[in-house]
This record gives C-alpha cells, sequence and structure tokens, in this order.
C-alpha cells in the first residue's frame, strides 16, 4: 500500500495512499488566506456508502474560502465540531474537475476511471424534505460542499455525494473544467430557478461584477438565452473583457458615488442627491444597452453598497436576485421603489442536481465558456484567495493545478 504520494502525480487507478496533501485551515490560522492555509499531511478520507472518492488533478478557487479561511461570517470547523464531527481543521475546496477512485456500495451513477466535475449542492440525504422530493436547496440539511463540508477540493483526494457528480467536459483542460461549476450552477439557478421570474429572450439583464467568477457565467447564460446582459464593472479592461464573453455593454461604476446605505427618507436633501445619482446610473444602463429599458433581472451578490440601486432600476414586476453579500450585510432598499412597483427580492444560494446537470450539459455542448482565469501552483492556494479578496485580476475563476503535472493535460 502507498503511504503518500507526491502532489502532481497520480497514484496508480484504485490504488488509495494512507495519507495526503492537504492545504488546511485551522483555527488558530483564522484571518489572512496566506497564512490560514498551510500544506498538512492527513489521513486520507474514507467514503461512506452513497459518497464517491475523487483523486484530485485541478482545485477552482472560490470566494467562500476566502470566508472559511477568516473564520467569518461563521466558524465552519466549530459548527461542524457542534454537530458531531471530529476533525480540527478545514480542508475546503468547492470545485473540482478529477478521477474516481473509490465509489461507496451504495452508489450506481458513476464509476471508479470516470472523468468528472463536482456541483457544490449537498445535503443529508436522508432528509424528510429531500426524501418528500422538494428542492434540496431549501431543505434545512443542505450546504456548500467544500465549505460547509470537510474533504473539499484542497487535497489530493476530495469526498462528494453521488448525487453531485457530473460528467468532465471532454474538450476541457483539468484546469478549465474545474473553473466554473460552482459559480455557473449558481447563476444558473439565479437565472432559471424562480418561477414567474424565469429569464426570457425577450429580458435585458443587469450583472454586477461582469468579469469576475459569477459575473462571466451569468453573462454568458444570459446571451446563449437569446436575453441581453449589461456588465457593471470598476475599469474599462474589465469591461471590454465582458463584451467579449457576450455583454452588450457595460456601465463602469467608478463614475458614481452614490453607493451604499442610502440617506433616511426624512432626509430630503441627501434623498434628492441619492436618487439623482441612482437616476443617471439608470441611464447609464440604457446607453449601454441602447434602448430606454430597464433590467428585468438585476443579478446582484456585492449586496450592502449595491442593492438600493438594484431595486431602484429594476423594471416593474422584474427580480432582483441576490447570492451573496460581499461588500457587507446590512443591505438596506427603499420600499416605496420596491411595493409600488411590485418588485421581487429573491435570496438564492447553490443549485440542485437538475439545475447543476443543465448547466454541465451547456458546458460540454461548448455553448458556455468556463472563463478559467489565473492559475495557481497547490502551494499558492492561500495566495490565489488572497488575491481573490483583495479583487486583483477579476477575468473569470481561478485555479490551482493538484494532481496534474502541468497545464493543458486532460483534453480528449
Ligand atoms: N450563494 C452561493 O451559492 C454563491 C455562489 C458563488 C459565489 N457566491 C458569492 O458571490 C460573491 C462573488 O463571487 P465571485 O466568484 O463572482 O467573485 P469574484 O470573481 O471575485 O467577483 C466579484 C465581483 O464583485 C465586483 N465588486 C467588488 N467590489 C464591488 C463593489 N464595491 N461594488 C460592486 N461590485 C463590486 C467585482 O467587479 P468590479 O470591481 O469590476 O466591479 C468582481 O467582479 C462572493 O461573495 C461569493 O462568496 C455565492
Amino acid at each position: 500500500m502507498i503511504d503518500l504520494n507526491p502532489v502532481g502525480s497520480l497514484p496508480p487507478l484504485g490504488e488509495i495512499p494512507t495519507k495526503m496533501y492537504a492545504q488546511v485551515i485551522r483555527q488558530e490560522r483564522f484571518g489572512d488566506p496566506r497564512e490560514a492555509f498551510k500544506i498538512e499531511e492527513v489521513e486520507t478520507p474514507h467514503i461512506k456508502p452513497h459518497e464517491v472518492l475523487i483523486a484530485v488533478m485541478a482545485a477552482g478557487i472560490n470566494f467562500n474560502n476566502v470566508w472559511a479561511a477568516r473564520g467569518l461570517p461563521i466558524d465552519v470547523i466549530k459548527i461542524r465540531q457542534k454537530m458531531g464531527e471530529p476533525y480540527d481543521f478545514h480542508i475546503g475546496g468547492s470545485d473540482v474537475a478529477g478521477i474516481v477512485y473509490a465509489v461507496g456500495e451504495d452508489v450506481n451513477n458513476v464509476q471508479v476511471g470516470a472523468e468528472v466535475v463536482v456541483h457544490h449542492g449537498t445535503w443529508n440525504i436522508e432528509d424528510p424534505w429531500i426524501k418528500a422530493g422538494k428542492d434540496p436547496m431549501l431543505a434545512p440539511s443542505a450546504g456548500i460542499w467544500g465549505y460547509n463540508t470537510n474533504f473539499g477540493s484542497f487535497g489530493q483526494f476530495c469526498v462528494a455525494q453521488a448525487h453531485q457528480v457530473l460528467p468532465k467536459a471532454s474538450h476541457l483542460s483539468w484546469e478549465q473544467a474545474a473553473a466554473p461549476s460552482l459559480v455557473g450552477t449558481t447563476a444558473y439557478r439565479m437565472l432559471f430557478g424562480w418561477e414567474g421570474n424565469k429569464l426570457k429572450e425577450e429580458d435585458v439583464v443587469l450583472v454586477w461584477g461582469g468579469s469576475g467568477g459569477l459575473g462571466s457565467q451569468a453573462i454568458q447564460l444570459v446571451t446563449n438565452h437569446g436575453a441581453r446582459a449589461v456588465a457593471v464593472v470598476s475599469d474599462e479592461e474589465r469591461g471590454e473583457y465582458t463584451k467579449k464573453i457576450g455583454a452588450v455593454g457595460y456601465i463602469n461604476r467608478k463614475e458614481f458615488n452614490h453607493w451604499g446605505v442610502a440617506p433616511h427618507w426624512e432626509d430630503l436633501e441627501g434623498q434628492k442627491a441619492w436618487a439623482s445619482e441612482a437616476r443617471a446610473f439608470g441611464k447609464a444602463f440604457w446607453d449601454a444597452l441602447g434602448e430606454r429599458k430597464n433590467p428585468n433581472i438585476v443579478f446582484e451578490h456585492p449586496g450592502e453598497v449595491t442593492l438600493p440601486t438594484s431595486i431602484f432600476v429594476c423594471e416593474a414586476g422584474g427580480m432582483v436576485v441576490i447570492c451573496a453579500g460581499t461588500t457587507g450585510y446590512s443591505a438596506s432598499l427603499d420600499l416605496r421603489y420596491h411595493w409600488v412597483r411590485q418588485k421581487r427580492f429573491q435570496g438564492s444560494h447553490g443549485s440542485n442536481d437538475e439545475q447543476a446537470a443543465a448547466y454541465n450539459q451547456l458546458v460540454c455542448d461548448r455553448k458556455i465558456d468556463p472563463c478559467m482565469g489565473e492559475l495557481y501552483s497547490f502551494e499558492n492556494i492561500g495566495q490565489a484567495h488572497y488575491d481573490m479578496e483583495q479583487g486583483k485580476t477579476v477575468f473569470g475563476n481561478r485555479v490551482a493545478l493538484v494532481g496534474a503535472p502541468e497545464s493543458g493535460m486532460g483534453r480528449k
């Protein structure tokens, strides 16, 4: 039996080393991601009957493990320990491209040797909500794989539930395939998951952070559906990138300064100044679109600093759909713009199996580009999270190589 295999290589198929290298977060290191992540040797995890063990070739970097590294807004290790988990560490990583090395005895949708990716929706398969066939992402036990759960893709082997596993697009390299699933499947649920406001061909959509992970996937999903996306970005280079992936135009948010909580409604002067800036932003949307039409869907994730504007510019009967509060959680809105024009403010989180499979099929059919951003080594996973937190080089999704010895491998 192999004890430990070097990073950048794989043991023979099905041979599982007793230990593995992983980028580990511990509570005493919570803080700057460059310090919080450290490479350690840990026992290779064992799988339960409904689980799959995957040799990680490449791991996608996402914002959730910036939060895990900081221990904010929750301490994922403490929460899992309270639920009975024995481990005093967190191995995150919510995106993977890899090879199945072992399957549990109840698994029948995937075999050893399959080349796969994983979507990040995870839940207790015994949860009565799940057994009743309801939307699993609304189940009390629903969580995000590689964030709420341990043994994500920042180790040489990761553990996923069988229902999360999807085929890897054969035309993509390992690192390309590891880039988009978390953001892409999340964007898919945001745009197509909410009955009454599902994306329609004639819709126009405002996409915050258009060059980033979520934004680059949202723009492509909108465009692929025959609808039109206008991106918001913070510089011209990012704006031009969003046009290359399908946006009809973009707004540079640095040209406006009304961000954050709007002045109180009793502050008439403040309100007047705020509304004037918000209206100018709305006009910038029309200019970028080339038509006087307000967004039917506002694709939100910055949160605190942008929500008042999102609600303001959204079309009557339209939807502001939000999956994060990257800039803060104390978002406010002026209810007058909300109820009189009968807008919907919808939270969204992760995706279910059907939504994830539908998104993955678009990737396999080459209709959606994974928008792979910067490539990092396994050693630099902490740095990758730091760069993400600092908002550096926001073009698509960052990836780290793990089992793949070099980039460009894995295409068929
Ligand atoms: N709930 C879920 O299932 C789920 C899934 C995926 C991601 N998320 C969350 O969504 C957020 C974004 O993730 P991501 O992967 O897209 O991150 P990302 O690639 O770093 O992109 C973030 C974007 O936010 C924009 N941004 C930064 N500061 C801003 C501000 N003050 N105002 C407006 N826009 C600002 C940036 O664009 P510009 O600076 O160019 O404007 C950037 O493109 C994270 O908080 C992540 O945890 C949640």
